[in-house]
């Protein structure tokens, strides 16, 4: 045998043994992985995302929130996931069925955020924690995003949807504060960060 065919052999094994561990073992074993049924209720976990999540989740995307937040929930003793109450059991593949790409994240400047729907179910808490993080948690060092934000004029009676600033927070008298399109999309999807759904064996 010749180097230049020893060589050859050599790469292709070597990118072969890759691709079998890395893209075929992995699909073969999660590829066919589909949303879970139940028998009793009809209720489908993870239940689809709805348009308006849809939204919500690129604008996630758009303003990095996956920069600061992981979305894994990781088990065993070496760790404290579970003990800080980020969810009631580990996540599993089933979980990101509905996501592309899956928003897992690598750092964890805040907390973990698979489960924040269930967590914090209040419209209210995420629009004054977006607005000012201060707001809900003092000496947070989550960066305000009041521009997801509308400040305008008061027409006629205060809108439902107007926030409750007090104090400093509060805009000048005769204005009232909003959540943009953006803004209620993006609490639309954090309200919908929800995996705390029994996997069935
Ligand atoms: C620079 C890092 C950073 C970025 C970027 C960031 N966060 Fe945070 N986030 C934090 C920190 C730190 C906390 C904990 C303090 C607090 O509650 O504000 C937090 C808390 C949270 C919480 C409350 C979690 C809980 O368990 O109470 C939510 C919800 C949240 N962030 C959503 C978002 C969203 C949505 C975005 C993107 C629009 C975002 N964060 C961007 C750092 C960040």
């Amino acid at each position: 045998m010749n180097h230049g065919t020893l060589i050859f052999v050599g790469v292709f094994l070597t990118f072969s043994s890759a691709w079998l561990g890395l893209v075929f073992f992995p699909y073969q074993q999660l590829g066919s992985i589909t949303p879970q049924v139940d028998e009793v209720t009809g209720a489908v976990n993870p239940a689809p995302y709805s348009g308006v999540e849809l939204v919500g989740r690129k604008v996630y995307i758009d303003e990095g929130c996956h920069y600061c937040h992981s979305q894994q929930v990781r088990g065993g003793y070496w760790n404290a996931d579970l003990k800080r109450g980020w969810g009631p059991r580990r996540t599993v593949p089933l979980d990101y069925v509905n996501d592309n790409p899956a928003l897992l994240g690598t750092m964890r400047t805040g907390p973990d955020l698979i489960n924040i729907g269930a967590r914090q179910p209040s419209d209210e808490w995420h629009y004054l924690h977006l607005y000012n993080p201060q707001i809900t948690s003092e000496a947070s060092i989550m960066p305000p995003y009041s521009f997801l934000f509308e400040r305008r004029p008061i027409q006629g009676d205060p809108s439902p949807d107007a926030l409750p600033l007090k104090g400093k927070w509060a805009p000048e008298p005769g204005f009232e504060i909003v959540p943009n399109d953006r803004g209620r999309a993006l609490v639309a999807y954090l309200k919908s960060l929800d995996r705390t759904f029994d996997v069935q064996k």
